[in-house]
């Protein structure tokens, strides 16, 4: 058995937090097609559940009546967070345990006529443990995105409907920031780079650089800050997104970091655009492209590929 899932058994007995203020709920299972799928089914089956990744989440598939489902269970220690991660709670404030918190309102703020999500079931915060019904969908490895234009238009469809709902704040629904945004993302990029990147001259006078940027967001939306391929499911051919299906990074943040990001996933950003601009123009990245980009190049410390080609890499907006 994984170490991880022995550690969730055995947590199965331990005592409720007496501070019951400090701890949500238990989810219950309110839609009666999930009936039967609770935290007993999931202890006494676990065992024969399919793993199918460990990478954020250890993500396993199960049946259940007729039904297919999705459990995640959360796998990086909150001690020892990767540097996108760290950067993220401490920009937004935002873990894994407070998008579990708020995945409901998420999913809410993510209804769109372009890409479903994934159908939530249930979560406990005990065990730390999400699941959601299975779409049907093939998975896609890759950060790029499948070839094709209508994938582009569709993405850009739903990423343009998302961010033509604007909010004051950054942060997530229940830790709302209004100013500072800049200062924490400095803050954040300083600490990555002594921790993992002191010995790199280059990274050093790119920070020199890009501290002087004047990125100030006007506004800001619901983004997927790591957004790639592999965050969705497939049609058979790969010609559409049949849905989204992670929703851990979600937060509320400048439009251009998404579009910064996604516009390195994406062969031909021109369908993208056009689907995006039905709801509204395009930002312009330039002038915030390389920040954001910088601080995602920052948090991949272990490849180290070169920070010049990384930063002009398939500039198409
Ligand atoms: N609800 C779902 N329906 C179908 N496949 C899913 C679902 N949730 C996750 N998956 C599959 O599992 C993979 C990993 O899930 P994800 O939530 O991205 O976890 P992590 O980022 O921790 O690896 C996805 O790329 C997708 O292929
Ligand atoms: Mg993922």
């Amino acid at each position: 058995m994984p170490p991880g899932l022995q550690c969730f058994l055995r947590e199965r007995g331990a005592p409720r937090a007496t501070n019951a203020g400090a701890v949500p709920p238990e989810n219950t299972v309110k839609d009666d097609r999930f009936m039967g799928i609770d935290i007993d089914y999931i202890r006494s089956n676990i065992e024969n559940f399919e793993l199918i990744s460990v990478s954020t989440n250890k993500v396993y598939r199960f049946t259940g009546g007729h039904d297919k489902y999705i459990l995640k269970i959360g796998h990086e220690s909150t001690d020892a967070l990767s540097p996108f991660w760290w950067g993220i709670k401490e920009v937004f404030g935002s873990t894994f345990d407070t998008q579990r918190d708020n995945i409901e309102d998420t999913l809410l703020l993510l209804d769109n006529p372009h890409i479903q999500t994934a159908r939530f079931v249930m979560k406990s915060h005990r065990h730390k443990f999400i699941v959601f019904q299975e779409t049907e969908g093939r998975h896609y490895e890759p950060d790029e995105f499948p070839r094709g234009d209508w994938m582009g238009y569709q993405l850009g469809q739903f990423i343009g409907c998302i961010h033509s709902k604007q909010y004051d704040y950054f942060g997530h629904q229940a830790s709302r920031f209004r100013s500072g945004f800049k200062e924490k993302m400095l803050y954040a990029m300083s600490a990555i780079i002594k921790e993992y990147w002191a010995d790199s001259q280059a990274v050093h006078d790119y920070y020199g650089k890009i501290r002087h940027m004047d990125i100030s967001p006007a506004s800001y939306s619901l983004i997927m800050p790591d957004i790639s391929a592999n965050q969705f499911v497939f049609d058979e051919g790969f010609s559409s997104i049949k849905a989204v299906v992670d929703f851990d990074a979600y937060v509320m943040g400048p439009r251009e970091w998404e579009l910064s990001v996604i516009e390195m996933c994406l062969e031909n950003c021109g369908a993208f655009k056009q689907g995006y601009e039905q709801y509204g123009p395009l930002p312009n990245l330039h002038g915030h492209r390389d920040f954001y980009r910088f601080f995602m190049y920052l948090c991949d410390p272990w490849e180290k590929q070169d920070l010049a080609s990384f930063m002009s890499r398939n500039i198409q907006f």
